[in-house]
Parts: structure tokens; sequence; C-alpha cells
């Protein structure tokens, strides 16, 4: 049987920082305030000019040189992001030809924050079938582009920026479960409420932001996270103890920990970036894993659970052996 297995990690963040400090002179809120309810001291923020095929080029450079693979050897990109360049062509393409890489499929995906587990599963099964033999898979957010700045109640908690990783074919896992859920039912907790239904006119205006209320976004998160961790280690009969690492979606500290204390696990297992990027939506999981393999946490042949929760519902996770 052919397994997938991630064979490099890369990231981008943006240049520019902004510390809840700064917050503090553009809306009514406070450091303490802030780091408190979500655990977010500082993210990146791109500049004006900056675009999130940008930041993917950049990331996947980085994968592509941790795995050593080159453009030509790529046959299959996947980018998850919910702040895609343009409409069409979809971002996949516009960085599959940044990058040099040969005429392939070039899949843009929408997800919101579980993009890059939506793309993630998506090469896994494209591999599994012997489809494609290389893919760059891709996170990535401009999605302090989208946020209404003059409203605290979200403003605070966004980021920017990419990971990415290569994925390839492996005798034994590798990747060894993936679970995909949604429910439309709870769209209107959590949305962005420009699109062709109102041929764009609300770009541009104040209803060009996100809405989201909080509280329920809070309470379905953190029973759907632990629902789909437990169902991701019982397909994969993995007793939660064996497991290495928890790299969650960083959405907030409380949802983490609420998801971590359901699985029994200690914070310690748990790989945490939400202080020093904020909620990079769909970057953050490959964000996290980047970090942790940079700094000698996540080793090869560890197992890891990484999982994801966002508007839609859409929520998903993958267990893997790195
Ligand atoms: N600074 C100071 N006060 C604030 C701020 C702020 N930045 N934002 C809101 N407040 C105020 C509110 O106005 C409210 O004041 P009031 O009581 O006078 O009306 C008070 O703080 C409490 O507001 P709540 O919304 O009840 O605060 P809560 O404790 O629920 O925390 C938060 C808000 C952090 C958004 C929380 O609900 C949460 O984490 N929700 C999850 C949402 C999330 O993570 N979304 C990210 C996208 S979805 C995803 O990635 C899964």
């Amino acid at each position: 049987m052919t397994y997938s297995k991630i064979a490099g990690t890369g990231r981008y963040l943006p240049e520019k920082i902004l510390t809840n400090f700064d917050l503090e002179k553009i809306v009514d809120t406070t450091d303490e305030w802030i780091r408190t309810r979500t655990g977010v001291e500082r993210r990146h923020v791109c500049a004006d000019d900056e675009t999130t095929s940008d930041m993917c080029v950049a990331a996947a450079k980085e994968a592509m040189e941790s795995a050593g693979v080159t453009a030509d050897e790529i046959d299959m990109v996947v980018i998850g992001t919910t702040s895609p360049d343009l409409i069409f062509p979809n971002i996949a393409t516009l960085v599959q030809h940044r990058l040099g890489i040969p005429a392939c499929p070039c899949i843009g995906m929408e997800a919101a924050c579980t993009g890059f587990i939506y793309a993630l599963s998506t090469a896994d099964k494209y591999i599994k079938a012997s489809e494609a033999s290389c893919v760059l898979v891709i996170g990535a957010e401009c999605i302090t582009k989208l946020v209404d700045w003059s409203d605290r109640n979200t403003c605070v908690l966004f980021g920017d920026g990419a990971g990415a990783v290569i994925v390839k074919p492996s005798d034994e896992p590798g990747i060894m479960s993936c679970h995909l859920g949604a429910d439309g039912q709870y769209k209107d907790l959590l949305y962005y409420p420009v699109g062709a239904s109102n041929k764009l006119e609300k770009a541009g205006t104040d209803e060009a932001a996100i809405m989201m209320s909080g509280r329920d976004v809070f309470k379905v998160a953190v029973s759907t996270l632990g629902d789909v961790a437990s169902d991701t280690l019982n397909a994969a009969g993995i007793d939660k103890e064996e497991l290495d690492w928890l790299i969650p979606h960083q959405a907030n500290i409380r949802i983490i920990q609420a998801t971590a204390k359901r699985l029994d696990l200690p914070m310690e297992k748990v790989i945490l970036t939400v202080q020093d990027h904020g909620n990079t939506s769909a970057a953050s999981v490959p964000l996290a894993l980047d970090t942790a393999v940079r700094d000698g946490r996540v080793k090869r042949g560890q197992l890891v659970l990484m999982e994801a929760f966002g508007g839609g519902f859409t929520w998903g996770s993958v267990l893997m052996r790195f």
C-alpha cells in the first residue's frame, strides 16, 4: 500500500509586527484583555502591496528546499485560503506559474480556518490513488485585509502568514487518517459578506468585514474539535497517550486548552504559536508545524495530530507519523 508523507515544511510571516500595545492605540482595548481572552500577544500583518500568493511563494520555496525538491518535480498544487488574491484564476494557478511548476492540477480550496487540513487531505488521496507523486500543499491568509480595524471584537484576533509542505509517497505512514466535516447550518455565526451574490457591492464599505458571534463560535469549536480528535484516534486504533504532539488551529488559547483537556493531553504536548501569530486561519496549522519542526520539537517518526475548525462551520483532522 502507498501512503503519503510530509517530506519538508516551510513558512513565511510578513515583516510588520503589530503588538497588543499597538492595538491599544487603534481601538478601545488593552493588552491584558487580549492576552487573557485569546492568548495573542502579537501578530504579523501584510504590507499594503503584499498578497496571499506572495506569501505562498515564499513559504513554498522553504518547503521545497527542506524536502530537496525542485519545481519541475511537483505535479500538483493545493492551497487552502479564504483570502485569495482574486476570485479567479484560483490562487494555486498563480503560485504554480510564479514557481515555474509544470502544468498540473492546481486546486484553490476555501474552507476558512480548516483550509490547510482540507488541502492536505486532498493531497493524501491523490497520492494514495497514485495520481500524484509530489504535491505542494499550502495554507495561507492575508486575513487582516478582511478585518474591520475599528471593530475590537474581531480585529484583535487575526494575523497573516503562510505555511507550506511537500507531500510525497511513502511505503509506510506518513498520514494515517484524515477526517473532514462541515455543517452549513452555522453559516451565520462566522462569515465574510462580500461575494458574487451581491456583485461585490459591499466591497470597500463598512459592511466588508468579518462577522462573528464569538461566544457561539467558541462553544461549537470546543465540542467539535474534541469529537474530531477522538474520532480520528479511534479510527486509527491509536490511544491518546501514544500521541507525541497536538498541533491545533491557533484560534484562541482557551479553545486550545479546552480541547487538550477533553483529550486529557498535557499542554506540554501542544504546539502553541497563537501568542506570536494570532489566528492566521488556514495558515495556522502549517505555520505551527513548521515552527515546531525547525525548533526541533517535532521529530521524524513522532505521532502528530493536527486539527482545525472554521467558518461554515468546517472542521478536520490529520493524524500522521512525521
Ligand atoms: N477589548 C476589550 N473589550 C472587548 C474586546 C476587546 N478587544 N472585544 C470585546 N470586548 C468586550 C465586549 O464588548 C464585551 O463588553 P460588554 O460586556 O460591555 O458588552 C466584553 O468584552 C465581553 O465580550 P464577549 O464577546 O462576551 O467576550 P468573550 O469572553 O466571549 O471573548 C472572544 C470574546 C475572545 C472573541 C471569544 O468569544 C472567543 O474566543 N470566541 C471564539 C471565536 C474565535 O476564536 N474566532 C476566531 C475565528 S473562528 C476560528 O478560527 C475557530
